[in-house]
């Protein structure tokens, strides 16, 4: 949960410096099947998101057009210039009485104060001489992929909280598939982006062919492949699902447990991030070039505008796609869309 460069480095047996890293809490904007990245236009999306960041989030986004600072009001980011998007898939519970759903609600992470949404981070891992690009206007990227039936443990993973932390996200210890046991301190999500970029192109058509891990997948090393020569903020993001409600032995164990992700995936290959750069000028690249100097670290980064919890939490957008996704513990007859559940 809360760990250091340094000690993911000694973890990875990497010469990693003793490095600040970005790590901030965004809480929920909205939750709706909207996709501005996959779907564009598209209303209904195929499945639910749960989406953070600035207000300005759209059904259609066109990269190098719409203008996230410029177009948003407030962000339910703990950085008032950072008006990017971030979204991830909901997680139902599925009753394995009567089959019917309720959308797992979230808890904050350690040290940070917020509603529902996730933790960001943005790490140095692949800098060289401690220094990184930061993205472009118009820059987005997707990791993971919902279609996939393959374990990718290193770069999407899931920890059942309880078993001791302070190891480094996505290690050994954490699972590429949901848990199949019961988690009384909650299930945490990890998704890692790559952290290399081929510098010229601001998405590409499957949204990850511009951008490479330096590390096959997983925590970066400070070398990047000659074909994605670019040093980028590796982006990293924690959801904490508050899974020790749903207490029942009948439910785990034997490969069973009971919970799904919004398309349909029961294993949890299939999670995956969306991720659509919208910092206001300069401010990201000023806070990369200056987490060298001590200056800036986690969520509190001197050289960037800090706002209140409260004032991050207040920052809501109502839905676009106006359907009940599962409010507020409510059950539901199936999955918004209706995807049907699998397992890999
Ligand atoms: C979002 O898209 C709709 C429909 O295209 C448009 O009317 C609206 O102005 C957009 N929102 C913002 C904040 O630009
Ligand atoms: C379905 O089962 C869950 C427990 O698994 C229960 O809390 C819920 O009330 C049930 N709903 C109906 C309609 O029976
Ligand atoms: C944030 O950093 C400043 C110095 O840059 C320090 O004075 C302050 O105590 C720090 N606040 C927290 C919450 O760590």
């Amino acid at each position: 949960m809360f760990w250091n460069a340094l000690a993911a480095g000694a973890l990875l047996g990497q010469s990693v410096s003793a490095q600040n890293m970005l790590r901030f809490a965004c809480s929920q904007l909205t939750i709706e099947r909207a996709d501005p990245l996959v779907t564009p236009g598209q209303a209904p999306a195929p499945h639910t998101h749960q989406i953070i960041g600035g207000n300005s989030f759209n059904l259609t986004m066109e990269p190098g057009v719409y203008d996230p600072p410029a177009k948003s009001t407030c962000t339910t980011c703990t950085y008032s210039e950072d008006f990017s998007n971030y979204w991830t898939a909901s997680l139902y519970f599925r009753s394995p009485e009567n089959g019917t759903f309720q959308r797992v609600p979230q808890f904050a992470n350690v040290g940070l104060q917020q509603d529902g949404g996730m933790t960001v981070y943005y790490m140095p891992y692949s800098a060289v001489n401690n220094k990184m690009t930061a993205f472009k206007p118009g820059f987005r990227m997707i990791a993971g992929d919902p279609m996939s039936k393959k374990n990718n443990r290193v770069s999407i993973c899931h920890r059942c909280l309880g078993n001791g932390e302070g190891f480094a996200p996505c290690d050994a210890k954490d699972t590429g598939e949901l848990p199949n046991k019961y988690c009384p301190k909650g299930i945490r999500a990890t998704i890692i982006f790559p952290s290399c970029w081929d510098g010229k192109n601001l998405d590409s058509p499957d949204h990850k062919s511009h951008v490479a891990y330096s590390n096959s997948g997983g925590l970066g090393s400070p070398k990047c492949p000659s074909t994605h020569p670019v040093s980028i903020p590796q982006v990293m993001y924690e959801i904490m699902w508050d899974t020790g409600r749903y207490k029942n032995d009948a439910w785990y164990g034997n490969g069973k447990q009971p919970f799904v992700y919004s398309f349909g995936d029961a294993t949890g290959y299939g999670q995956h991030g969306d991720y659509l750069f919208g910092w206001k000028d300069d401010s990201l690249q000023k806070a990369m070039d200056a987490l060298p100097t001590g200056r800036c670290a986690n969520a509190n980064c001197s050289v960037l505008k800090i706002q209140s919890a409260k004032d991050s939490m207040a920052c809501k957008k109502k839905q676009q796609v106006v359907e009940d996704v599962g409010k507020d513990g409510s059950w539901i007859k199936e999955l918004p869309g209706g995807a049907a559940v699998t397992y890999a």
